[in-house]
């Protein structure tokens, strides 16, 4: 059986079945760019052009969204067309893919396979999984299991809501150097660990591939700091353990 994962992002939407004993992609993923507006209809019309074109018997799909999903109705939108807000996401894309399809937060998505195949496996203790882009994302584990939708990039960090001022789009924007952005990650980052102390961040979005460029310049933060590394395809692979976990019955968030 084929399990495929899809992962919704702000300039492409791109998905492969996935292999889920190695925690990677089992085909080169194929991508198809995002639609402007991304109205929950031409998404749908995207993953279901993704997932075609693979012309595999398709088993159950995972796909990431960028935003809160509850029982995989579609919450919040924060980086995407505010007509999803509301929306029985899996109903629509099971209805449309003839598959039962789950939907999950990116980040939540990105966390669990860190934590299965990547930099937070083995570790028991509370891990917090951040993805820096377009906006902040995060995954909140203890004792191995995700706290869904926990949404940190939207706390408030010296009247700001935290994502517009730390996320890599802020630094592009206000086209900070590393020093100063990594000023404002540290800062958020001890925020995170004055409310939860975890015992290990992991630092993922596009920005992990540059760790070095940073991570040395974080300061004031007493937990281990560490680079995602399953960085590309995080969200296909966690978007399909999900589906996994969920079975081949009507799916719902984990
Ligand atoms: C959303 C989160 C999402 C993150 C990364 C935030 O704006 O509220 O749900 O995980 O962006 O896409």
């Amino acid at each position: 059986m084929n399990v495929f994962g899809v992962d919704i992002g702000g300039s492409g939407i791109k998905g492969a079945p996935v292999d889920l004993e190695r925690g990677d992609v089992a085909e080169e993923r194929f991508k198809v760019l995002t639609p402007h507006p991304a109205t929950p209809e031409a998404v749908t019309d995207c993953v279901q052009q993704v997932v075609r074109h693979f012309g595999l018997p398709v088993g159950p799909v995972g796909v990431t969204y960028p935003g809160v999903v509850v029982n995989g109705t579609t919450r919040t939108a924060a980086n995407i067309s505010k007509h999803w807000i509301g929306q029985d996401a899996a109903g629509l894309l099971t209805e449309r893919l003839g598959t039962p399809v789950t939907v999950l937060n990116d980040a939540d998505a990105a966390g669990l396979a860190e934590m299965a195949f990547g930099a937070g496996r083995g570790r028991t203790g509370t891990v917090v999984v951040l993805t820096f882009g377009t906006g902040i994302g995060s995954a909140v584990f203890s004792g191995g299991r995700l706290v869904p939708n926990t949404e940190l990039g939207h706390l408030e960090l010296q009247g700001h809501d935290a994502e517009t001022r730390a996320s890599t789009r802020a630094k592009e924007t206000e086209d900070l150097s590393w020093s100063r952005w990594a000023k404002r990650v540290g800062r958020y980052l001890a925020h995170v660990e004055m409310l939860l102390s975890p015992e290990l961040f992991v630092i993922g979005g596009g920005v992990s591939r540059k760790a070095e460029k940073f991570l040395p310049l974080i300061e004031g933060v007493s937990a281990e700091i560490v680079p995602a590394r399953l960085e590309n395809n995080a969200g296909i692979v966690g978007a399909a353990m999900a589906a996994s976990a969920a079975g081949p019955g009507p799916a719902a968030a984990p």
